[in-house]
């Protein structure tokens, strides 16, 4: 059986191992510095599973050797959003946790792959990538299936069609400046701006973008987990299934989009040996204007980050 650890048990950690589980396809581990509460959670996913019929382990500890072993590494570590805050606001104390949560989890799997999720998400996994010095097939973060979900969700709301005829493509960074692309999402073929008037369409793309802060608004403490864990679950299982699965993700840019030496939001190519493939798009103008502002914000936290750790 493949063994997927993730490292971080609070809301998006616990709820990834949630859907991981039903999913069947690798023994899980939850790791937490809080003293009790991973061993606890575990137990209460595994007594669950007997109902759903998924048999897979699943392991609370507060210890990284329990991730011996592991095919696949999340990191959901650290603090979330409060309302008022931004990504941003998480950087310095993020940054710490994230950094021992690599190199913890390397010692005991040094094949690993990694699936970063802990904001302010590029940089994050850019930090991530350079504490475990790891190749960049092996690192990337969790961001575009999410906001793409999001997109996807509004255009069902907008349009009464079934989620499954929706695809939306949201490219860049993990912030308010993400892109999403219009003229590239489409509902069972016809594309959205064919479909939707241009106020509405503006709409939706609005709050794609704002998506992550209107959950943070309702919820008061702590920010959205039951999407970011899903996006979670299904690139873990392309991984894990070898399925070559195209989806939008944050990946270490070697020249793709005019981009260099930093994370950002493109279709990735998803298989048994991690990020296979960055997809390149035709971009218009008004897109590549709009991913230049994305890109530039991202480098500007990468610059912040690189200031104030010692890597
Ligand atoms: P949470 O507070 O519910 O869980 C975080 C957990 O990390 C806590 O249980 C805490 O005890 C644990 N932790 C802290 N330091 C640790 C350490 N050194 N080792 C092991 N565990 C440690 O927060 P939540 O909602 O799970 O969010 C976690 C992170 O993920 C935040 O930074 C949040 O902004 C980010 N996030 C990113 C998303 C994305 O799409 N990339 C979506 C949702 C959240
Ligand atoms: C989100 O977009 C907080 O990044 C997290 O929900």
């Amino acid at each position: 059986m493949n063994k997927i650890s993730i490292i971080g048990a609070g809301m998006t950690g616990s709820t990834t191992a949630h859907w991981l589980a039903e999913r069947e396809i690798a023994d899980l581990v939850l790791v937490d510095i809080v003293e009790g509460m991973p061993q606890g959670k575990a137990l209460d996913l595994l007594e669950a599973l007997p109902i759903v019929g998924s048999d897979v382990s699943v392991v609370g500890s507060n210890d990284y050797a329990a991730t011996k072993g592991s095919d696949i590494i999340v990191i959901t570590a650290g603090i979330p959003r409060k309302p008022g805050m931004s990504r941003e606001d998480l950087l310095t104390t993020n940054a710490q946790i994230v950094r021992a949560g690599v190199e913890n989890t390397l010692k005991h799997s040094p094949d690993a792959i990694y699936i970063i999720l802990t904001n302010p998400l590029d940089t994050m996994a850019y930090l991530a990538m350079q504490v475990g010095k790891l190749p960049r097939e092996r690192i990337m973060g969790q961001a575009g299936v999410l906001d793409s979900a999001r997109m996807r969700a509004f255009v069902a709301l907008e349009t009464g069609v079934s989620v499954e005829n929706i695809h939306c493509y949201v490219m860049g960074g993990h912030g308010d400046e993400m892109v999403p692309l219009t003229r590239h999402s489409n509902v069972a073929g016809i594309p959205l701006r064919d479909l939707l008037p241009a106020d509405k369409l503006e709409a939706i793309v609005n709050r794609t973008r704002k998506g992550g802060g209107e959950i943070v608004n309702l919820l008061k403490t702590g920010s959205a987990y039951y999407a970011p864990a899903a996006a979670v679950a299904q690139m873990a299982e392309a991984i894990l299934k070898d399925k070559h699965l195209i989806v939008p993700a944050s990946a270490y840019m070697q020249g793709e989009y005019g981009l260099k030496d930093m994370f950002f939001g493109a279709p990735v190519q998803l298989g048994r040996g991690g990020v296979e493939k960055i997809v390149e798009y035709k971009l218009d103008a008004d897109e590549k204007a709009a991913l230049a502002a994305s890109a530039a914000a991202v480098k500007e936290s990468i610059g912040v980050m690189m200031g104030l750790v010692k890597i």
